[in-house]
């Protein structure tokens, strides 16, 4: 079993995000509170319906391009940020000279399965699991398999777009300082398609996409004390183009007053508890945005169909 570290949020904190997400207008909570053990064990699910296509044209794209995009990376440890199932990365693993890999996530159970699974298929090499909040970490912790400057950053998933334009490029930017001078990240991007194709990705027929955002209120209900009835939620996800975003919520079916982390939340009917929002950029917009952070880019691969794109970007300095 690889080596886990537990940086996860304490209950405290847990507990002052709520209380600020619930507080504002709209009300909506970081897209992380989504993955406690079923939220991610759901999510993985969603991979597999037919609609949304994001995660086979991903994995399919890096099993193709895995010799290219090697030979493009430099020396360095991968560390992958929300690395969910750990599926990925395996063919990076495998086209890499003499990998390591340090896995982070938000859910611990999830993290510490994935990585036991990687090391059994890649048994020499060397793994750190990090269960932790990325967009708080602020250094790599101290550890043999991080000690050089330079690393290897692998965000796929295009969950970049579950940051609004100005938290991204703030993450990008602490993605750059976190992986060190001379660093790369290799960052998977959905493009915009068809709204109907975008839609019914994140409305699949089976339903694991609402059962997915409404586990959310059953999270809330154990790790923060909170009453809500899923029963009085309904899912709606919607493409906005004007954010270039889809918004996913849950709507208040009537009128109530919800008790979690402490305090009591009024809902009004039709109002909407967003749980997350997934922006798509084109290659170009991709691009700017990470300018914006120090990024540069320095290669891209697209799947024929150019539904999405892994962008390697190199540090701009
Ligand atoms: C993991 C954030 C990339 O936005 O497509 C999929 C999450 N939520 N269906 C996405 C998600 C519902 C996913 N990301």
């Amino acid at each position: 079993m690889p080596e886990l570290l537990d940086l996860h949020p304490k209950p405290a904190d847990m507990r002052a995000l709520v209380i600020e997400g619930l507080s504002r207008n709209p009300k909506q909570l970081p897209a992380w509170f989504l993955y406690d053990a079923e939220g991610s064990r759901l999510f993985e699910l969603i991979g597999e319906q037919p609609e949304y296509t994001l995660t086979a044209t991903e994995t399919a794209l890096l099993e193709q391009q895995a010799q290219a995009i090697a030979a493009a990376l430099g020396p360095g440890t991968l560390v992958e940020f929300g690395a969910g199932s750990a599926r990925k990365v395996a063919p990076l693993l495998g086209a890499l000279r003499d990998p390591a890999y340090v896995a982070l996530d938000i859910s611990a159970e999830h993290l510490a399965q994935a990585c036991g699974r990687l090391q059994r298929q890649f048994p020499t090499v060397p793994m750190l699991g990090i269960c932790c909040d990325y967009t708080q970490l602020q250094q790599l912790p101290p550890h043999p398999l991080i000690s050089g400057s330079a690393h290897l950053g692998f965000f796929p998933g295009s969950s970049l777009g579950n940051f609004e334009p100005d938290a991204a490029i703030a993450l990008l930017a602490q993605f750059r300082r976190l992986l060190g001078p001379g660093g790369q990240l290799l960052i998977g991007i959905d493009q915009p398609k068809a709204v109907e194709r975008l839609e019914a990705a994140y409305n699949d027929a089976a339903g694991i996409s609402a059962a997915f955002a409404l586990n959310l209120l059953q999270r809330l209900n154990r790790d923060l004390q909170g009453n809500f009835d899923p029963e009085a939620f309904r899912y709606r996800a919607r493409w906005l183009p004007e954010a270039s975003h889809i918004e996913m919520a849950l709507v208040s079916q009537r009128a109530q007053e919800v008790d979690v982390a402490g305090q009591r939340w009024c809902f009004a009917v039709g109002e909407a508890l967003i749980t997350e929002t997934s922006a798509k950029y084109s290659p170009e917009a991709f691009v700017r945005l990470a300018a914006a952070a120090g990024w540069r880019g320095q290669a891209r691969w697209s799947d024929g169909a150019n539904d999405l794109s892994l962008h390697l970007l190199v540090q701009a300095d």
